[in-house]
């Protein structure tokens, strides 16, 4: 394991607890005897949940795990996923209810009622049909927080299509290898997006980036902020055209509960990101589950709001599958927290009156340092539950959050979970579980981990190793996108004999048996929750001709939960290794991968500490990034490198 970080010691030492108040318990939609009905009968727990949706053809079995570690759940059943999260609410005479309240950057709201979501949705999926779409294929949408982008991942749903979301943060570069890598034939775009009060371009990253991109047959171009931009005759069409004058009426189709539902892609140790794939029926049962039992989600009288982007696996779970599988009325906000003030999430809440609130450890860091007069200004008494995700939270975060944005009532959540999980795996039960700042705390029900040491042997109370899922669950990955071998590989190979998962996190039991995760142990960075890893960013800037090697480590970061620091080796003396050539090298992989990736600090250092076989001791520049006493030097091939690198810095050269 890699050793701990100060912000994790501190952590460990949290022991407060926070029971639910009498009132909450009793109208939570989930019990304390969960646990026990889900432990007597898997199978019959996980069927139960899966009533919850609408199936045209019932399974005959729950669970299929011989062809391991590809499960396959409610085996036979049939089901179409778009169906569920829009006609069946209008079919059950909620047409009128809002789905979606979009609030949009510059101050342009629009609220779309489930039957108007079903009217676009159809729209959207005719138009896809009129393109040749059938079945199986691949749909790439890099869009804004704008709610076609919802349209789209719907419509493909619909009509069987894979849809693959990119971040719209991510470079041409980032786009075009994940469009290449599933063959995609078709893009989803607009023309631009609003970021910070400013109009910026997003279809001329597209059209960069699918330059000479073989199977790529058309681009669709949603209209956001009437900026001009280039069109491709016979390749590009405007949304508008192409949708607006379609049918409102399409007839779903059923599809088995394993046919794809989408590849979402991730990081991973190696530079090139894993297409992470996801079914239909086990992975919708999951996202309906959670969201209403971890959530305590009361459709028709809740108002929602999950900050994520859908750019990653909380928006696609938690703003898309779930929340409108269960006949949510969500907040989808375009833009960032602080614009036009740092007030807006709270102004937002208040509009709207969100009772249910989910974002990520380092937005409420953000909050923290901009201080509690911005939301003291605000009414934020009708939130009722709040939720965490990302990352681990630190407990002064926590309860900072408790205070100053749940009245000191309001239960938190704090989920743990994974692109590759499709759904919360850890999280307390509001007003079931005595929260812990700090701590995700018990596997749901249904759902089963284990922390064990590297032998794959469960370690005991107070004991500390690697969080391992011991039993199949509905919404988890059924591969990486044409890599069976990888899939494999990272997460089946490591406790093969067990037959474990593993997650590739670091956790501890404490005395209570409750789970605390404690940060990757692999080359995996979390920087704004945001997944990183350290070799694609080492690719990035080996890539970059004045770059002869480079090391990248992620270091503990107040706000960010984890900054990337990397140290270069420059080639020969052709540079200089000043301000100007670091700045180049941070914007050099800003374009490569993307602003999300660039790197905090870059130090030029004129070596780097490896082992005598060659690997690079991360855990020792680790030490250098957070400026602490340089650990054990005892396995460098060469133990004066460190003296040299901190000398070298302390020198300021
Ligand atoms: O390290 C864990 C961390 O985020 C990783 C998963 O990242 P990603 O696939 O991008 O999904 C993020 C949103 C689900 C995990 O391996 N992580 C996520 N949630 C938590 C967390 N670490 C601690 N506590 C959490 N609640």
């Amino acid at each position: 394991m890699t050793e701990q970080s100060p912000a994790l010691d501190n952590l460990l030492t949290e022991s407060r607890t926070f029971p639910p108040s009498e009132a909450f318990s009793a109208q939570a939609n989930a019990t304390a005897d969960f646990y026990a009905e889900a432990d007597a009968d898997r199978d019959a727990f996980w069927a139960k949940q899966a009533e919850r949706l609408h199936w045209d053809t019932k399974w005959s079995q729950v669970l299929d795990w011989t062809n391991a570690p590809v499960a396959k759940w409610f085996v036979g059943g049939k089901l179409n996923v778009a169906y569920n999260c829009v006609d069946r609410h209008v079919v059950d005479g909620h047409g009128d209810q809002v789905a979606i309240h979009w609030v949009g950057e510059p101050g342009d709201n629009r609220d779309i009622t489930y039957a108007q979501l079903k009217d676009e949705v159809s729209r959207a999926a005719n138009a896809f049909e009129s393109l040749g779409l059938t079945a199986g294929d691949r749909v790439a949408i890099q869009m804004p927080m704008v709610p076609e982008a919802i349209f789209a991942m719907l419509a493909c749903a619909r009509i069987g299509v894979l849809h693959s979301v990119v971040f719209g943060g991510f470079s041409p570069t980032a786009l075009r290898s994940r469009v290449d890598d599933q063959a995609a034939r078709i893009v989803i775009t607009t023309d631009g997006q609003y970021r910070r009060g400013k109009a910026a371009p997003m279809k001329a990253n597209v059209d960069e980036a699918l330059e000479g991109a073989e199977s790529v047959e058309k681009v669709i171009v949603v209209r956001r902020t009437g900026d001009e931009v280039p069109i491709t005759e016979g390749r590009d069409l405007w949304w508008h055209e192409l949708v607006d004058g379609q049918s409102a009426e399409h007839a779903p189709q059923a599809f088995d509960s394993e046919h794809p539902l989408f590849i979402l892609y991730t990081s991973g140790t190696t530079g090139k990101p894993k297409g992470i794939l996801h079914t239909s029926g086990g992975y919708l049962t999951q996202a309906a589950y959670t969201h209403h039992n971890v959530f305590d989600h009361k459709a028709g009288e809740d108002v929602y709001w999950c900050t994520a982007d859908i750019g990653w696996i909380t928006g696609h779970t938690y703003i898309v599958y779930g929340p409108l599988a269960n006949r949510t009325t969500q907040v989808v906000y375009e833009g960032t927290p602080n614009t036009p003030h740092e007030g807006r999430h709270w102004e937002i809440v208040q509009q709207h009156k969100v009772s249910i609130y989910y974002t990520a450890p380092t937005l409420i860091r953000t909050f923290m340092k901009w201080g509690n007069e911005i939301p003291e200004k605000y009414d934020l008494s009708s939130l009722r539950v709040l939720g965490s995700v990302g990352e681990p939270i630190n407990p002064e975060a926590w309860i900072w959050y408790r205070e100053n944005v749940g009245a000191d009532s309001a239960p938190i959540v704090d989920t743990w979970w994974q692109t590759e999980t499709g759904g919360i795996m850890i999280s307390p039960l509001p007003g079931v579980t005595a929260t812990k700042p700090g701590s995700a705390q018990k596997a749901l029900p249904g759902i089963s981990a284990k922390v064990v040491d590297d032998q794959g042997v469960e370690v005991g109370k107070g004991g500390g190793g690697y969080l391992v899922l011991d039993k199949p669950w509905p919404g988890m990955l059924r591969g990486i996108w044409g890599d069976e071998e990888r899939f494999r590989d990272t997460y089946w190979s490591r406790f093969r004999d067990q037959g474990y998962y593993f997650a590739g996190d670091g956790a501890k039991y404490d005395a209570d048996g409750d789970i605390w995760l404690l940060g990757r142990v692999d080359d995996v960075m979390n920087v704004s929750g945001h997944r990183i890893s350290t070799t694609e960013v080492e690719s990035a800037l080996v890539s970059h001709p004045t770059v002869a090697e480079a090391a990248v480590v992620g270091a503990t970061d107040p706000t960010t939960g984890q900054g990337i620091v990397a140290f270069v080796i420059l080639r020969g003396n052709a540079v200089d290794g000043g301000e100007a050539a670091v700045q180049e090298l941070r914007n050099h992989v800003a374009k490569e991968i993307g602003p999300i990736a660039k790197p905090r600090q870059i130090l030029v250092v004129q070596e780097l500490p490896k082992t005598r076989s060659g690997k690079i001791m991360r855990r020792l520049l680790r030490d250098v990034a957070e400026n602490r006493q340089v650990g054990d030097v005892t396995t460098l091939a060469d133990s004066s490198v460190m003296d040299l690198i901190s000398s070298g810095l302390n020198s300021g050269k």
